[in-house]
């Protein structure tokens, strides 16, 4: 058979698929959700692996076989939300794993019946049945824990074939109700019941008897009576001996004060230990009740509420009045005095609550969502086993108030009063809180920085978040026992330190305005093992780096890292997680900053100063700078002249000390014989009109080689410093060896002046032709000169031109040398 099934499977996936588009949303190969598709008919390209089929909310009206033949591991089908008007249960005959069935909110108003035996879950809740759709086989179907039904009248028979299956759930839901046979439910075997009446009928009260002789959980949603209280069925007296339910929950209930108060005394005496009744509307007018009889029903009802039943919780939430007249007074005493562990109010509008007149019972006190205010349980000496109180969004605005009233609870360990308009500024007045107190919740009130100030000394787990908290003032607060604070949402601008709270583990600070946490928190607060710090306005500078890098070291404490940690400030920086910023040692540290500024400056300024004491700098600047603008000059005016470079062998520097023996002996001698040694001389060849700079420089510029005649009168002279230096200048330029250094007299280092070193340098490294005293050795300083200079100059060149200015430039060159 499975075989079979399966290729068939296959060849209708294959070619259904081409033209059924609706794909599943794809959890994984065994779950298919069609969920929401508008789907009018169950897909055909359903995977044959598919366990769970969730098709709820479509517009499917009939379902058949060939459907489901093809799906041999079902095990969860949810065909709730559709408009199926009929069930044949065979159907399913091949789904042997089907557990779970969903056919709730449909249409269906006939079912044909067949044994589904692993069937553990079905739902007709919500349909459209006259009678209960109950038959025979399920009876069969032994594995059967939850059931849901719905019907418009319940008779005693409908249950018959059930009654002997353990049912863990049954959901009833009665629209359109209109015959209820009473001891129906009691048929049932079930732990938890759930009644959903029809919202817009008046409800029939033996479904309440019933349901509480049948399960342990009762709940039954839309409780409604709008007839004469007298009309009312009051419970049958022998009821109480057979209920069953320990906790019962009423749902939308809408009744006349009179019938609220005849079910509040069945209840009470009733085994139900858990009460809840939420959307409760109460209605007058209380007069239709005789006053005397009111009274007498109070007074029995206070006896019996003191008196104690069983009745451990009572939980009444979103309460709503529409009694005319009502005395509150009444009801509160009747609260008051309850003995009963646990009491909720929640949501009731309700503004007081009176001390209970003997001890009371109450552990655990909740009447969130009132308008309770300071004057609650003041000097109440009778609340000494309450444990647990809740007062969140009511309306105390005295901090001091509610530790006075939690002075005399000596069992109070958890209070709560967040959401509240508490205020703290007066340091005048002194609180007095429980002892006992070891957790306090007082997040969203109006406290500030004085809040501190008023606390209680035992406290373990402080919640002060989202109020108007600047900062922790140190030496204030002394909370030793303090293992949790949550600040939160306020407007601390650092983190608090740790002096006054020796046991922190866990401090919350988030969405404050720290800029710049200080780094010290985690010297001060050893014991810390959990920091939430994040969505904090951070400035990411030096102190943050500190901050997070001693966080770093002491084991990463901050909770929400790296996601919440981001930079808020530098502007540049918005937006870069924190364990993406990084500045350098040189930027973060402000002494190493100042010291390497310094000794950068301090070297600058010797680097200087070395450089215009003993090089002589400045001057040498000058004299680049005047050679390059002669050069610049030059070359703007007589670019022709370029062309004419070298006239001259050599050109002639020298002291005029010296002169005599340049003239003497020096020209002469070189002039003279084959060689014919043409000399630049600056007597002779200077050019008028020109500055003396500019003649020297042309002087250089147009001979081969440069001499110098050394002697200290030349050493002496600044001029002949001037000729060195272009002449060397021009030697490094063209990279030719054109100085010749002649010796004249011996010159001792002391007598050249310490700015000349490029004169002493060239004395030191340069090999230099030293005049001899001896006649005998003349001969050969002659030839080593020539030798020296020796070159040949272009024909072109003929000096005989420029002999003629000689002359005139003499009187200058004479101003020259001196
Ligand atoms: C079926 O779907 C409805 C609506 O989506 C859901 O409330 C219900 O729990 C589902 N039933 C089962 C058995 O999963």
């Amino acid at each position: 058979m499975r075989p079979l099934t399966n290729i068939y499977v296959f060849a209708c996936v294959f070619t259904c698929t081409l033209w059924n588009n609706i794909q599943p949303t794809v959890e994984n190969e065994f779950i298919a959700n069609y969920s929401s598709n508008l789907l009018t008919n169950v897909p055909k390209n359903i995977s044959v692996h598919t366990h769970v089929l969730d098709l709820s909310h479509n517009k499917i009206s009939g379902l058949s076989i060939s459907e489901f033949i093809s799906l041999p591991d079902l095990q969860v089908l949810n065909l709730s939300h559709n408009l199926i008007t009929e069930l044949d249960f065979s159907i399913f005959t091949f789904n042997e794993d089907l557990g779970y069935l969903d056919l709730s909110h449909n249409n269906i108003l006939k079912v044909y019946c067949q044994t589904l035996p692993y069937l553990r879950h079905l739902d007709l809740s919500f349909n459209k049945f006259t009678a209960l759709p109950i038959c025979q086989e399920f009876g069969n179907m032994f594995r059967l824990e939850y059931l849901g039904l719905s019907a418009a009248m319940i008779r005693r028979s409908d249950f018959m074939y059930i009654i002997h299956l353990q049912l863990h759930t049954v959901i009833l839901t009665l629209e359109d109700f209109s015959l209820y046979e009473s001891q129906s439910l009691t048929a049932l075997n079930t732990r938890n019941l759930d009644i959903v009446f029809a919202a817009n009928q008046n409800f029939i009260f033996s479904l309440l008897y019933d349901g509480m002789s049948t399960a342990e959980n009762l709940r039954i949603v839309n409780l409604r009576y709008t007839l004469s209280y007298k009309d009312f069925p009051a419970p049958p007296l022998t009821l109480l001996k057979k209920i069953k339910t320990t906790a019962l929950v009423l749902d939308t209930v809408d009744l006349q004060w009179a019938i609220i108060l005849q079910i509040f005394l069945l209840i009470w005496y009733s085994p139900v230990e858990h009460l809840t009744v939420r959307n409760l509307t109460f209605r007058g007018p209380v007069s239709e009740l005789p006053e005397h009889e009111l009274l007498l029903f109070l007074g029995s009802l206070e006896q019996l509420i003191s008196s104690g039943g069983s009745m451990k919780t009572l939980t009444l939430e979103h309460v709503r009045n529409r009694a005319y007249y009502f005395n509150q007074e009444i009801l509160y005493r009747q609260f008051s005095e309850m003995n009963i562990a646990s009491l909720t109010i929640y949501d009731a509008y309700m503004p007081h609550m009176l001390c209970p007149n003997r001890t009371s019972s109450f552990q655990s006190l909740n009447f969130s969502h009132n308008a309770l205010t300071d004057e609650l349980f003041q000097n109440c000496h009778t609340l000494t086993d309450l444990k647990l109180l809740i007062l969140q969004r009511n309306k105390f605005e005295s901090l001091p108030k509610v530790s006075f009233m939690t002075s005399h609870m000596k069992s109070l360990k958890y209070l709560d009063v967040s959401g509240n308009l508490l205020r703290h500024d007066a340091a005048d007045v002194q609180c007095r809180w429980a002892e006992s107190l070891t957790e306090l919740d007082l997040s969203s009130n109006q406290l500030m920085d004085a809040v501190f100030e008023c606390l209680p000394v035992n406290i373990k787990k402080l919640h002060l978040q989202s109020n108007q908290i600047t900062r922790v003032p140190k030496g204030l607060a002394e909370l030793k026992s303090l293992e949790e604070l949550n600040l939160a949402q306020n407007s601390l601008a650092d983190l608090p330190g740790c002096g006054g709270f020796t046991s922190l583990e866990v401090l919350n600070v988030e969405m404050n305005l720290i800029l710049t946490p200080s780094a010290d928190f985690f010297q001060s607060c050893t014991r810390v093992r959990e920091l939430q710090a994040g969505h904090n306005p951070f400035r990411c500078s030096c102190e943050l780096q500190d901050f997070v890098r001693l966080e770093r070291r002491s084991g990463g404490k901050l909770a929400g890292w790296p996601a919440a940690y981001v930079c808020e400030y530098p502007e540049d920086l918005k937006g870069t997680q924190l364990k993406d910023f990084h500045l350098s040692e040189l930027a973060c540290n402000a002494t190493l900053l100042l010291v390497t500024a310094l000794l950068l400056t301090l070297a600058l300024v010797a680097v200087v100063a070395f450089l215009c004491i003993f090089l002589d700098a400045p001057w040498y600047v000058r004299m680049t700078w005047q050679w390059t603008q002669t050069k610049r000059r030059a070359r703007q005016s007589r670019p022709e002249e370029q062309e004419s470079v070298l006239q001259f062998h050599a050109f002639i520097s020298y002291s005029e000390r010296d002169s005599l023996w340049v003239k003497n002996e020096l020209i002469p001698n070189l002039e003279k014989g084959e060689g014919c040694v043409q000399l630049c001389q600056h007597e002779r060849n200077f050019i008028p009109g020109k500055s003396i700079v500019e003649n020297i420089i042309n002087c250089i510029e147009k001979s081969y080689k440069s001499i110098f005649v050394l002697s200290p009168n030349f050493v002496q002279s600044e001029w002949c410093h001037y000729e060195l230096y272009f002449a060397h200048h021009k030697l490094f330029s063209e990279s030719s060896n054109s100085l010749i250094l002649i010796l004249l007299e011996p010159i001792p280092p002391y007598v050249i002046p310490a700015r000349y070193h490029k004169l002493k340098a060239l004395m030191a490294k340069r090999t230099y032709l030293e005049w001899p005293k001896e006649r005998s050795k003349r001969a050969l300083f002659w030839a080593n000169l020539r030798a020296a200079i020796s070159i040949n100059l272009p024909i072109s060149f003929e000096a005989n031109e420029e002999q003629s200015e000689v002359t005139s430039t003499s009187s200058i060159s004479q101003h020259v040398n001196n």
